[in-house]
């Protein structure tokens, strides 16, 4: 091997070294998909996906002691951004948040989150559109990766939404690349075995960890109902052999997203 490589491996050797260990631990927190769903109309007495949601429950994480039990990242899910469901993103359309809804600005929402000791963890898709049909990042990884780490995201749960799944191995890795680009330590959640059916024993968590996920979202939503949580935890009793195996410190399975 001549010298030139040999001393160029052991560079990026190092700089592999270097780079921060993120969720050495399972990461924990609140996000709003399963009490707010997608409800953008903020005329109606309960709330809405808007910067006050946020805002209050980092103020309640904090305030009733879940950030200093460990549960500290707060999530927004889908519906942030603006425009509406079923608009064709441009070529270089940066990613924005809804105006109206999060007026103060993503930046201003993530200081807020900071300032309470919390994480900043937003959502995108790997696919055309989101789950709801707000802009997706298939195609866009590297650009919305540079959008979120300048907003000051510690977190991105990437759906898998409107993709036929076969785009999964090459668009995971890339939004991946990307993160670790960014210059910003993001914890990167991949709903890759989401997408892949019931067989926990056949989903590709070497892959997976390879693309830069530290934790997946392996099965269906939960809902507001115990026989929800039961099926969830049925699965996991099913299928404990694969998942034991699979987790470790940086590679998590999420079972769902039950509240905090
Ligand atoms: C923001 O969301 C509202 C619904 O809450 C919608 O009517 C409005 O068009 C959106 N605005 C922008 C700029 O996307
Ligand atoms: C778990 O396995 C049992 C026994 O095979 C089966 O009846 C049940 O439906 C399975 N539950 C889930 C959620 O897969």
């Amino acid at each position: 091997m001549p010298h030139s490589l040999a001393s160029m491996l052991l560079l990026l050797a190092s700089a592999a070294a270097q780079k921060p260990q993120l969720a050495q631990t399972p990461p924990m927190g609140w996000m709003s998909w399963q009490a707010f769903r997608c409800e953008v109309d903020c005329a109606k007495p309960d709330a809405c996906i808007n910067e006050r949601l946020y805002k209050e429950m980092a103020d309640r994480l904090r305030d009733d002691g879940y950030v200093a039990a460990g549960y500290r990242t707060i999530s927004i899910d889908d519906c942030w951004e603006a425009g509406v469901p079923g608009m064709l993103r441009r070529p270089g359309e940066q990613l924005m948040m809804n105006a109206t809804r999060f007026s103060s600005g993503p930046k201003s929402l993530a200081d807020y989150i900071h300032a309470r000791g919390a994480k900043f963890g937003i959502y995108s898709d790997e696919g055309t559109k989101t789950c709801q049909g707000y802009y997706g990042s298939e195609g866009y990884e590297d650009l919305d990766a540079k959008t979120f780490a300048a907003w000051g995201v510690d977190y991105l749960k990437l759906d898998g939404c409107n993709n036929d799944a076969k785009g999964f191995a090459t668009g995971y890795p890339a939004m991946g690349r990307a993160l670790q680009q960014s210059g910003r330590d993001i914890v990167y959640s991949c709903s890759w075995p989401a997408y892949i059916g019931d067989d926990e024993s056949v989903k590709p968590y070497d892959a997976m960890s390879e693309a830069g996920c530290h934790l997946w979202r392996n099965w269906h939503d939960v809902q507001c109902e115990w026989s929800s949580v039961r099926t969830i935890m049925n699965h996991w009793g099913n299928n404990t052999a694969a998942l034991e195996k699979a987790a470790g410190p940086g590679r998590w399975n999420d079972p769902a997203r039950p509240r905090a």
